[in-house]
């Protein structure tokens, strides 16, 4: 006994001081975190919105690296860019309407690209046919929809003339030998674009009143020295310097920094399975996930998530307690078709009746057992906790196992009409739910039971 009680004490020790060891770049306490992200926490749901050159070539967004184009073949797209339907009060009409809270537009993608008016580059939105800033209107817009606005801002830079040549970067040379990086990357100079980015990264952090999240992608540091890390973004100074501009900004996790304690705000799960997400409970984290594969528009991508899939993405993202953003990528004439359209509709329709089971939900207390083939989501605040109906008791009948003596109600979400519901006969402890015959009209209908 006094030996477990000792090798206990000395657990705890070695745990409390590797916490208490690991380096952190700030001095927030893990208070204020919780207070600063609270409002991303409640909300669950955001929007991604990936647009760029690469939306006229119209197949993908890495189609630089994938078709090795250099500055010059990729000029057509930039000459080309008219954005002549781009209504962002549109968008973010579209995005509220799905119940989307929040949104993350790419100021710049790897192409290097900005749709901002940037001092610092020529290669931006107002020196195209657009011939004005695009990130000032989407900011107002989605601004005046009441939804929080976000930035994305790639590290990567496959155009500017510093951004040293790497693995993954366009010009990438067959002969990946030391010396041959050596040779191509004469006069390319790192500490000159790390620059060029904070200049960036500043001008979006100040001219644009409050920014809510800051997504920076990404970071693939190697052995050999031909990716890309903390030491080449300067992550750690662009860390502070972003906390300086925005205090209340979020982060996410792809600047390299996990040694640190606060090097990231939230992880980020990218086009993961439904059954993945769930090893990511208690961490704080946002799944990023597109309609059909590709982030930017790719007009011959015929591998679209259904309704159900899109749905099931966000209730499983509740019920273990994550974020969903779900991507759009409007066309090069800056709207979303009709495919996304459609999606964003089928969302609407479920959320306007069944948003109480997301916002402000989590993973619910392990004293409730999931019904089998269901999954659940749960509101502290309020006690409710929220059946989603993944599979419609074709007998009309819902068994809570063990549910006696734990809730006072029971109705429908989308509609509060009252479910009646007994013990069930055999004095288990479990209730049997009655459900009518006829499922109501939504794709994953929610039972909401009121908790004693
Ligand atoms: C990846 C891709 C990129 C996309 C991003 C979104 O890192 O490079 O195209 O913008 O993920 O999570």
């Amino acid at each position: 006994m006094l030996k477990k009680l000792n090798l206990l004490l000395i657990l705890s020790f070695l745990t409390f001081s590797a916490l208490f060891a690991q380096k952190r770049i700030g001095t927030e306490t893990d208070a204020q975190k919780e207070k600063r992200m609270e409002w991303w926490q409640n909300d669950r749901f955001g929007m991604f919105i990936h647009w760029g050159l690469y939306s006229g070539a119209a197949r993908h967004e890495w189609v630089k690296h994938n078709e090795k184009i250099t500055n010059e073949g990729y000029q057509k797209y930039f000459d080309q860019f008219n954005p002549d339907l781009f209504d962002p009060q549109k968008w973010a009409k579209e995005a509220k309407a799905a119940g989307m809270k929040y949104a993350v537009l790419t100021t710049k993608h790897h192409e290097g690209f900005c749709l901002f008016d940037s001092k610092y580059t020529d290669y931006k939105a107002p020196n195209t046919q657009a011939k004005r800033d695009l990130v000032r209107e989407y900011v107002n817009a989605f601004r005046a929809q009441g939804l929080k606005v976000g930035f994305y801002y790639s590290l990567l830079d496959w155009h500017h003339p510093d951004y040293t040549i790497d693995d993954i970067h366009p010009q990438s040379p067959k002969d990946k030998s030391d010396a041959n990086y050596a040779r191509i990357n004469k006069g390319r100079d790192m500490a000159k674009y790390r620059q060029y980015m904070r200049n960036q990264i500043t001008e979006l952090l100040t001219n644009y009143g409050k920014i809510d999240i800051l997504w920076l992608d990404f970071s693939f540091p190697q052995k050999d020295g031909h990716g890309k890390g903390r030491e080449d973004w300067g992550s750690v100074e662009l860390l502070k310097l972003i906390r300086k501009l925005q205090p209340g900004i979020i982060v996410d996790n792809r600047l390299n920094l996990e040694e640190y304690k606060d090097g990231a705000d939230f992880v980020t799960p990218e086009q993961v399975s439904t059954a993945e997400l769930a090893k990511y409970r208690g961490q704080t984290w946002e799944t990023c996930q597109t309609f059909s594969g590709s982030w930017g528009y790719y007009r011959d991508e015929n591998t679209w998530k259904t309704h159900r899939q899109l749905l099931d993405l966000l209730i499983t993202s509740v019920s273990n307690g994550g974020n969903l953003i779900l991507n759009v990528g409007p066309t090069a004439r800056g709207e979303f078709d009709s495919r996304a359209t459609h999606a964003l509709d089928s969302l609407s329709h479920w959320m306007h009746a069944n948003s109480n089971s997301i916002y402000n939900c989590t993973y619910a207390p392990d004293t409730y057992k999931i019904p089998e083939g269901e999954k659940l989501t749960y509101n502290k605040t309020t006690k409710r906790l929220y059946v989603q109906l993944y599979n419609y008791p074709a007998n009309g009948k819902l068994v809570l196992s063990g549910y006696g003596g734990k809730i006072k109600y029971a109705q429908f979400l989308n509609d509060h009409s009252e479910l009646l519901y007994k013990p069930a006969a055999d004095n288990t402890g479990d209730l049997i739910l009655t459900l009518p015959e006829k499922k109501p009209d939504y794709e994953i209908p929610v039972v909401e039971l009121t908790l004693e």
